[in-house]
């Protein structure tokens, strides 16, 4: 693989939308080819399974219907334009990815990990991240954040779905999960603090990543 696989992970409310964008439009100006995306999503399949899944109305879901649509729509965005863009060289930033399987499927609903490991290695062909940046926030804290944007007391409105409504002890079984995660593979995982504010962070996450730019050719030599 040639190019740079960049994921994002963290807990709702943990500010990784604005993150990761923050971090792309940083790389596109220096001239860098890169692409953002989502999970689940990214795809126009991606996005018709985000739907379903994460839908209110759908309270009936059995969490192996979920595990797998997860999985599908991981799937189509890997083959679809991940590993593409990195054959070309290019970066790619994913907001989620594997890990929000181990951590949400696995630690929160209590799925056998290394089941959940075979199925992600299917979903991936075995594509793992060169780098993941866990936005560290306690569940609480950032359960709060979600609600306040969603009533409308913070600028930014988002969408509260299926999943961000399970109960407390869920977030939080989550949040201890991402942390083992971490802890069984420090050299992959970037930890940082998503209390900071928004430009700290984004400068503590460019630093990150700035190491590992060294054999990405860029489209425009001159960094405009
Ligand atoms: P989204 O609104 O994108 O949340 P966030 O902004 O926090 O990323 O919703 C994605 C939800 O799906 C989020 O609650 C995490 C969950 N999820 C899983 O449970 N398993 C997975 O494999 C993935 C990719 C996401």
């Amino acid at each position: 693989m040639m190019g740079l696989f960049i994921t994002f992970e963290g807990s709702e409310g943990s500010g990784k939308s604005t993150q990761t964008r923050a971090l792309y439009e940083r790389l596109h100006a220096e001239g860098y080819p890169v692409i953002l995306v989502r999970e689940p999503g990214g795809t126009r399949i991606g996005d018709m399974i985000r739907r379903i899944v994460l839908d209110l109305q759908h309270t009936e879901m059995d969490p192996t219907t979920e595990t797998f649509l997860f999985s599908a729509a991981r799937a189509q965005l890997v083959n679809e334009v991940i590993r593409p863009y990195l054959n070309q060289g290019g970066i790619v930033i994913c907001d989620r990815y594997a890990d929000s399987t181990y951590a949400y499927q696995g630690y929160g609903l209590g799925r056998d990990l290394v089941e959940l490991q075979t199925l992600t290695a299917i979903a991936t062909g075995g594509l793992r991240p060169d780098m993941s940046i866990y936005l560290d926030i306690s569940a609480d804290e950032g359960l709060e954040r979600k609600r306040r944007r969603r009533n409308g007391e913070l600028p930014k409105g988002v969408e509260w779905n299926r999943l961000d409504a399970r109960e407390v002890a869920y977030h939080r079984r989550v949040a201890d999960g991402y942390r083992d995660l971490i802890h069984a593979d420090r050299q992959r995982w970037r930890s940082c603090d998503a209390c900071l504010s928004i430009e700290e962070l984004a400068e503590i996450i460019y630093q990150h990543v700035r190491p590992q730019l060294h054999h990405i050719t860029r489209i425009d030599a001159s960094g405009r």
